[in-house]
């Protein structure tokens, strides 16, 4: 049985701040950040917006009665969790209307969230082959104001459809995981904000693609000269450049004939993006899917997956015949165009001023025109309304 990604949709924010900018708050020359980091735009979500919306913003697109009536189980993956209990798609299942006849449930490791969720909706569907799994990343990538992570902050979500005979990505059975317990970025329960050793964590990224990748040979998968382009975890666009060097060390050969080529519309979204953890990958993949000028119907793509902590996964899959005509490249092209450029103090106050996070009765401001809006509090009860009035845009 073909199992993999049937759909995928993605939303950003409305408002960004550019990194050239940052680079002038920071007296730095901005090319750290746009050619050393790899990066041109940060996503900047409103105040009324946070993975719950940004999470339901994503699969509404894709949304048809029948897949309402299909979807068993819902896995919405984050490392920006709004509550220790309750799993944030529960807002997200009332929200868009789907049966109650489902299960609803939180992944978390760091950015690998996503991908553990994919494995078991795919094992889910390979259980029982009529149901579909809505599966969603959906992150805020925050560090501390004006630290050397600030430039690679971001924020959107991803939302997928697992189920067989898929119709853009069938993913191989073929695993290659790798774990180590390592404290390379973690963000403790009383912080808004990640704490990170940047250097350790690229070093760890780098040694975990190497064992992930052996273990995903070992494990049948394909050889490198069989796949014809990589997605790579992507916290900032030139991590892709430092995955593939992994390669070129390995596999010299097989990698030059791969060449940069084989990443670099990967990394188009994400570098007016930024880092948007758990969605990181399958922004990548989207990037690739969406902006590659060629047919790319089966073309066999290798996935790698990275969660700080840290679990790193290898997967590999093959681009579904016909894949371009359920495409939403214009719906996403245009949601990036359309975006509003923050000057600093709005940017800074919106991703940093969290000053109603603990209060019990709050109104967020009405800024976001997306369809869903997270619209503050009450009581401690966090409630989210469908966007009918008009919002206000930031000049
Ligand atoms: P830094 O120390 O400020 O930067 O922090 P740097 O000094 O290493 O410079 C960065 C690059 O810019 C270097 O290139 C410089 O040479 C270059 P590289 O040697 O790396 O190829 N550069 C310039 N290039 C052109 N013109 C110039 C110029 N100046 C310098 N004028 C760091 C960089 C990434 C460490 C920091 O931003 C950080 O801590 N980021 C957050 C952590 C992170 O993203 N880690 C990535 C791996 S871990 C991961 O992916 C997991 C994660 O997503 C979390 C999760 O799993 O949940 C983060």
């Amino acid at each position: 049985m073909k199992i993999g990604i049937d759909d995928i949709g993605l939303y950003v924010p409305e408002h960004f701040f550019p990194l050239h900018e940052l680079a002038v708050r920071h007296d730095i020359d901005p090319n750290k950040y746009l050619v050393g980091i790899g990066q041109e735009f940060m996503a900047v979500p409103a105040p009324d917006e946070d993975i719950v919306s940004m999470a339901a913003n994503a699969t509404q697109p894709l949304l048809t009665d029948e897949l309402r009536a299909s979807i068993s189980t819902v896995i919405l993956a984050t490392e920006s969790g709004i509550d220790q209990s309750k799993s944030a798609g529960l807002f997200v299942h009332r929200m868009l209307g789907l049966k109650a006849d489902c299960r609803v449930i939180e992944f978390k490791q760091a950015c690998y969230g996503a991908t553990a969720g994919l494995q078991m909706a795919c094992a889910l569907v390979r259980q029982r082959p009529n149901e579909k799994i809505l599966l969603i990343a959906s992150d805020i990538a925050r560090y501390k104001q004006d630290s050397e992570g600030e430039c690679t902050q971001g924020a959107g979500a991803i939302a997928m459809i697992i189920a067989k005979d898929p119709r853009i990505l069938e993913i191989h059975p073929h695993q290659g995981k790798y774990s180590l317990d390592v404290m390379d970025f973690w963000r403790p329960n009383f912080a808004s904000t990640a704490f990170v050793d940047g250097k350790l964590s690229i070093d760890i990224y780098m040694e975990s693609l190497k064992h992930s990748w052996q273990n995903y040979r070992n494990d049948g998968g394909l050889a490198l000269t069989d796949l014809s382009y990589l997605c790579f975890h992507q916290p900032f666009t030139k991590m892709a450049k430092k995955a593939f060097s992994v390669f070129e060390t390995l596999e010299p050969v097989a990698a030059a004939a791969l060449g940069e080529s084989s990443y670099a519309d990967s990394q188009i979204y994400g570098k007016a993006i930024g880092n948007c953890y758990t969605a990181s990958l399958y922004i990548a993949l989207l990037s690739l899917l969406e902006n590659n000028a060629q047919d790319l119907s089966g073309k066999n793509i290798g996935l790698f997956s990275y969660g700080s902590g840290s679990v790193g996964e290898f997967f590999s899959g093959t681009v579904v015949k016909g894949y371009a005509k359920h495409s939403r490249k214009r719906f996403h092209a245009n949601m990036l165009e359309r975006r509003t450029q923050l000057e600093h103090a709005q940017y800074a106050d919106w991703f940093y001023g969290d000053k109603h996070s603990d209060a019990e009765t709050y109104q967020t401001p009405r800024i976001s025109s997306a369809s869903y809006r997270f619209a503050g509090t009450e009581g401690y009860r966090r409630l989210y309304e469908e966007n009918t009035q008009q919002a206000l845009r930031v000049a």
